[in-house]
């Protein structure tokens, strides 16, 4: 077994991608398998491009077992980081069945064939949305988690217990779920970066599109919250910072540093920002004007969540360092470069 062989699964995608590279760059050998069912290769390149490592491409559903099971006869990993999952709120209301299905199966055939295999590591791609609308904020994690209110959310709660069910019963199984705020931005290199097909759900890809003139307004989705400026607070984080927290998880299960087999980090900034503020800021930091009105607010949003992050700062000795202004920059700096902008 090669301790230092990782299997990124979805690592064709926004954070896999970005994950991959941290990890080379911290001296892993990683390996990419994505069904490029919601990303294409040019995640791929784009890590080879920056590591200058030509990083194995698998091409596998990891629904399909069969062809999955081979991957892991081929490769001799024992860690595995699975970002391979359906992410698009609405859709997984409309269409509950394909989100169960698809981020479910994957996530149960990993823990399976991990078990299989006698490997040991697992992170989970969690996500925030598990608090809900929390009664106390920041939240940590150990704040209550609120019924999920979108099948995406729920799978999110029900593979973090899959993933606590299978470590306390199968001893040689160890697991980390990482929870993540709203994860933004690009690589500094501007060769990776997100890329969402369509119209762009979430806040900043709408906003460097619009900048980018692809989309004619940002709407602001409510200024009527119970906020200072009336829009809703998150905790935006830095790509690059997320990506380093699944290295500082992955290295803590490799070096047999973690003190339960199964644990749960927050992976933010610590930072509440206001939609209003996020758009000013991308304003200035990038020297433009942006199109944006106020519109309704959109079903199923919280008013505030963001992270108390001491767990991950003391546990994972992981603390975010990029500047919001950085990571803005960042992002325009892709959404430029996608776009052919000067
Ligand atoms: C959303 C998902 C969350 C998921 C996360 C993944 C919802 C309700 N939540 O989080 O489950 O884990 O993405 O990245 O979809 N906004 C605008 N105008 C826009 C887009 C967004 O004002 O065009 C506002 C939203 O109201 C929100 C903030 O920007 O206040 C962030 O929105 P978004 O980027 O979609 O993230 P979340 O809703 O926090």
């Amino acid at each position: 077994m090669n301790k230092k062989l990782v299997l990124v699964s979805g690592g064709a995608g926004y954070i896999g991608s970005h994950t991959a590279v941290e990890l080379i760059e911290a001296g892993y050998q990683v390996v990419i398998a994505d069904n490029l069912s919601n990303a294409d290769m040019s995640g791929v390149e784009g890590v080879r491009a920056i590591t200058g490592v030509d990083v194995p491409f698998i091409n596998v559903d990891c629904c399909d077992k069969e062809a999955f099971a081979r991957l892991f006869d081929q490769y001799d990993f024992d860690s595995v980081i699975h970002f391979a999952a359906f992410k698009a709120v609405g859709e997984s209301v409309e269409d509950p069945m394909k989100y169960y299905r698809n981020n479910l199966l994957s996530f149960m055939n990993i823990v399976d064939l991990m078990r299989q295999k006698g490997r040991s590591n697992i992170v989970f791609s969690s996500s925030a949305t598990v608090y809900g609308e929390a009664d106390i904020l920041p939240v940590t994690e150990a704040t209550p988690r609120k019924p999920a209110t979108s099948a995406y959310g729920n799978t999110k709660q029900m593979c973090e217990d899959i993933l606590r069910d299978a470590v306390a019963a199968y001893p040689t199984l160890k697991g980390i779920a990482l929870r993540y705020f709203n994860p933004i931005g690009a690589h500094p290199s501007a060769l990776i970066g997100e890329l969402p097909r369509g119209v762009p759900q979430n806040l900043v890809p709408y906003i460097t599109q619009t900048a980018a003139g692809i989309r004619e307004c940002l709407s602001v989705f409510g200024d009527d919250y119970p906020t200072e400026d009336g829009s809703c607070l998150r905790d935006y984080i830095d790509i690059v910072d997320l990506a380093k927290a699944h290295v500082a998880a992955i290295s803590r299960m490799v070096d047999n540093k973690n003190k339960e087999r199964y644990e749960i980090f927050n992976v933010g900034t610590g930072r509440a920002v206001s939609v209003f503020e996020l758009v000013k800021t991308f304003e200035r930091v990038n020297n433009l004007k942006l199109n944006y009105k106020v519109a309704p607010r959109r079903a199923g949003d919280v008013v505030a969540v963001w992270a108390d992050t001491t767990l991950a700062n003391t546990e994972l000795g992981w603390v975010a360092e990029r500047p919001l202004e950085k990571t803005l920059q960042a992002a325009w700096a892709w959404e430029k470069r996608v776009r052919n902008i000067k």
